[in-house]
């Protein structure tokens, strides 16, 4: 799966670079990344619910909310019941992060877990039986356009093998850095779901960039991991 990030798209135009992206089923992106941030968790200020509920009635993509905040038990439910598909919050930012997956699906969302490039899974793994996804970053959050960080394919390669054995059960997401160069090196450690932004948004043409991108991983046959 691709998902382009809409953080390198330009703000003033969010359903036209939705549009751009779209494609007919199975050539465009499978979800479009929102990268929500609060200049308190990182740094970046972006954007938030009012802009995320615009967006929801402006494209049928999947939203993939990425929501780099402080206090995602109080805010992330939100964009549950706003409609995001996928709603991810950072594991380093929330005090009760198994209640706050009940919620999310309880509001009719998937539930993401992210960990930041330096935050290990292994105390994070009973919480992770409640989550759907698990967003590996690959940069430090809270920009666009930085260098791949190839250590974090270690937790990668972890999680791979808790799902393939059944230990888990959740979708592999990776976002930073991902690019023609890098995605081959993520989808052979086992990643299902690569975002990527200026990759996309940076290119000519974003939806031949969303399938360029889809046709490196494909190429790759990642190590799978028997029980
Ligand atoms: C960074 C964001 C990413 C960002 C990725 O904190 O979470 O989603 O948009 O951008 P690229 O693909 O350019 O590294
Ligand atoms: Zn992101």
């Amino acid at each position: 799966m691709i998902a382009p990030s809409i953080l390198s798209a330009d703000f003033a135009r969010l359903a036209d670079e939705a549009d751009a992206v779209t494609g007919d089923p199975g050539v465009g992106a499978d979800w479009l990344h929102v990268d929500v941030m609060d200049a308190h968790f990182v740094p970046n200020l972006t954007l938030g619910l009012p802009v995320v509920e615009s967006l929801l009635r402006a494209t049928t993509i999947p939203l993939d909310c990425h929501l780099m905040i402080d206090d995602p038990d109080r805010w992330a439910p939100g964009y549950a019941e706003a409609g995001a598909h996928n709603v991810t919050v950072h594991v380093e930012a929330a005090d009760d992060p198994i209640m706050l997956a009940k919620n999310l699906r309880a509001a009719g969302a998937s539930a993401g877990l992210s960990v930041k490039p330096g935050t290990p899974l292994e105390p994070h793994l009973e919480t992770l039986k409640h989550y759907d996804t698990l967003l590996v970053m690959s940069v430090e959050p809270g920009f666009g356009g930085q260098s791949f960080l190839p250590q974090v394919l270690d937790k990668v390669r972890t999680a791979r093998r808790l799902v393939d054995t059944g230990h888990l059960r959740l979708l592999v997401e990776i976002d930073g850095g991902i690019n023609a160069d890098t995605i081959e090196a993520a989808a052979e450690a086992g990643v299902d779901c690569f975002v990527a932004g200026s990759a996309v948004y940076g290119a000519d043409d974003p939806l031949r960039a969303v399938q360029a991108l889809r046709a490196r991983a494909a190429g790759v046959a990642p190590h799978r991991w028997s029980g």
